[in-house]
């Protein structure tokens, strides 16, 4: 009997990315945007899907709640069968964060709502204090009760001005979902600005919503009595979009990448831009190149909410900085705890002095192939990133949390010319 390994990325780095590709739809729309299918009772599609792993688990939660799907090149048909009711079951919750947007379509369908503990990345406590607090500003009563949470709302959900603690992007997703079918009008101030979110709120009204503002700080949501379906095209993966555009400049590439919105990435530009990388844009393009001996230089960057520089694209950046001239100070200020890469970087040679939340990286620094682990979807980007500029072969462990988050990041950097190869079957993939 032959023991089954666990599958890994082997990275032969080195070589300079170089060709054309087409992003993948985001997966942070395409989470809230098939919650949304609870809110009606008709059909509704969904273009430019990715294949992920996690956009599979969260269509195994609404089949249980009664919504059955099709997917298929990349389009996801969803067809509510009545009003849905039930509870995610505890494994398929703490499979992924996004779990816990069943919470505001159900309470405000059906009266009740309760989910178990949602799972996602391990990036530090990730409270859902602005979610609950929310909905009872809404009307709810909740409570928690040996880590599931219990919404109820008899009566209805009725609007109402709701000042988030913190602009959860979550918890702005749940809320705006909750309070499209409320009686009257919710403000939601200090809400989330993602793309997504403004994704999200497309969405909605196409499907009768009536919510503007959003992508703003303040959210107005008209309640109305029902939703019908919708036909919506996600918008591009920014952070894919993002990891590739920095595997480029680690392995001081020439990529054009299709299909992207280069106004979601203003902050990683202007930080590419300090380094000395050049982006050219076009519409919905955008070309990198970097000369095999540019100077590029270190700069400072912290994570912030958006339009601040992305939290998801920290550990990959991170990554880069070990390649540009100088000390850059990297402050992670969204999750307490998303600095894991920072010991696997090092295995490949990188100088990176330890600083809580603001390590200092010092470069540039020839890195050489290792043997390293990724802990989550964006740790495990870094990682691969760190694989491309090194000399040698790398084995990249946590394959799994990669193909919870990127449909096809290793086939993409083949694509463009990266010496990389899954080992290993994907039978074995845990979560
Ligand atoms: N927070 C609270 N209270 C809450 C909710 C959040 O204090 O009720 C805190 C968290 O502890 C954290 C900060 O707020 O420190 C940001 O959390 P947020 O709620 O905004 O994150 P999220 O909604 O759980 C989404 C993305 C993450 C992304 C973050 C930040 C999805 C499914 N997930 O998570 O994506 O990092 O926003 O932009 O949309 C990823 O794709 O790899 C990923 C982790």
């Amino acid at each position: 009997m032959s023991a089954v390994t666990e599958p890994y990325f082997k990275i032969d780095g080195l070589r300079r990315l170089n060709g054309v590709l087409r992003v993948n739809g985001a997966k942070n729309a395409a989470l809230p945007c098939l919650a949304a299918s609870l809110l009606s009772d008709e059909p509704s599609r969904l273009r430019w899907v990715p294949d992920i792993e996690d956009v599979h688990r969260f269509l195994e939660i609404l089949s249980v709640l009664g919504v059955e799907s099709e997917f298929e090149d990349n389009e996801v048909v969803v067809r509510p069968s009545g009003v849905c009711e039930g509870s995610p079951p505890d494994a398929l919750a703490a499979a992924l964060r996004a779990s816990f947007l069943v919470m505001g379509p159900l309470l405000v369908r059906t009266g009740m709502a309760s989910c178990g503990t949602p799972g996602g990345d391990v990036i530090g406590a990730r409270p859902l204090d602005v979610h609950l607090a929310g909905f009872r500003a809404l009307g709810a009563e909740v409570e928690s009760v040996g880590g599931r949470t219990i919404a109820r709302a008899p009566t209805g959900l009725r609007g109402a001005t709701f000042v988030l603690d913190y602009p959860s992007v979550l918890g702005t997703e749940n809320l705006l979902l909750a309070a499209t079918l409320a009686k009257g009008r919710t403000r939601l101030v200090n809400a989330a600005m993602e793309p997504e979110i403004v994704c999200l709120a497309d969405a909605l009204n196409q499907m009768g919503a009536r919510i503007s503002g959003a992508g703003d700080h303040t959210i107005t949501i008209d309640g109305v009595e029902r939703l019908s379906g919708a036909d919506h095209e996600l918008i591009p993966d920014r952070i894919e979009s993002g990891s590739l555009l920095i595997a480029a400049a680690a392995t001081r590439g020439q990529v054009c990448l299709q299909g992207v919105r280069p106004d979601h990435l203003e902050a990683l530009l202007g930080k590419l831009g300090e380094t000395g990388v050049e982006v050219r844009r076009a519409p919905a393009q955008l070309d990198i190149g970097v000369g095999a001996n540019a100077r590029l230089l270190a700069t400072n960057l912290q994570s912030l909410p958006y339009p601040g520089f992305a939290t998801d694209l920290q550990a990959p950046m991170t990554a880069l900085l070990t390649q540009v001239e100088g000390t850059s100070v990297v402050h992670e200020r969204v999750f307490e705890n998303r600095m894991q890469h920072l010991g696997e970087l090092r295995k490949f040679g990188a100088n990176i002095i330890a600083g809580g939340a603001a390590p200092v990286v010092i470069g540039p620094t020839p890195l050489s192939g290792a043997v390293v682990r990724g802990t989550d979807i964006r740790a495990t980007a870094a990682l691969i990133v760190a694989a491309l500029a090194a000399e040698g072969e790398s084995r990249i462990y946590g394959v799994n949390h990669l193909s919870r988050g990127y449909a096809d990041l290793a086939g993409q950097l083949r694509g463009l010319g990266a010496d990389i190869e899954l080992v290993g079957s994907a039978d074995t993939l845990a979560n």
